[in-house]
């Protein structure tokens, strides 16, 4: 497997993506972080380390691919948030936006729950792979259209646990 991005690169990114998000959010509002399993949850356990007490998390779990590489454009809800999103400063934390589909269907989901605001952010982006338009104000690297995993991405479940991201030949 070829290295795209190595560990190095992305702690020194996500720490930049720590201080901007921080600086957006003028102190001492508090920041909820909703993580988007499985694939976020590397992603999510770094940028909040690299952020201030002013943050809470929570979970939910969409499922848009099945076991191969391409994308069926078919999304499943598999497990939802366990707090409110009323009155909250929410950011959907996701590893990857490829189509846009997973992410368009959860944004429209957790806009309808009332939050004070609703922003996204995004370790990898692949642009050339969009067909809906959503918008991601975060976003680590942006990326060519390669098969990668690692840093929480897998293929078939494996190399969620590597810390870089890796380009999967096939
Ligand atoms: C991946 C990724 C996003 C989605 C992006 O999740 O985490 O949720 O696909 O693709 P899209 O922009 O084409 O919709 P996946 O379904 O592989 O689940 P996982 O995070 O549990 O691996």
């Amino acid at each position: 497997m070829q290295i795209l991005l190595d560990a190095a690169t992305i702690q020194s990114r996500i720490r930049e993506l720590a201080r901007q998000i921080e600086s957006d959010y003028p102190v001492p509002e508090e920041i909820h972080m909703v993580c988007v399993l499985k694939g976020g949850f590397v992603f999510m356990s770094d940028l909040v380390r690299s952020m201030t007490a002013r943050v809470t998390l929570d979970f939910i779990a969409v499922s848009s691919y099945g076991a191969g590489t391409k994308s069926s454009g078919e999304v499943r809800f598999q497990k939802d948030l366990d707090t409110s999103l009323e009155g909250r400063h929410v950011i959907v934390v996701e590893d990857i936006v490829d189509t846009g589909l997973t992410l368009k269907y959860l944004q429209e989901i957790l806009r309808s729950r009332a939050p004070k605001s609703l922003k996204t952010a995004c370790l990898l982006s692949k642009p050339s792979r969009r067909k809906v338009e959503v918008s991601v104000e975060y976003i680590g690297f942006t990326i060519e259209d390669k098969f990668v995993v690692g840093y929480g991405l897998d293929y078939g479940e494996k190399y969620r646990n590597l810390p870089h991201i890796a380009v999967l030949q096939e």
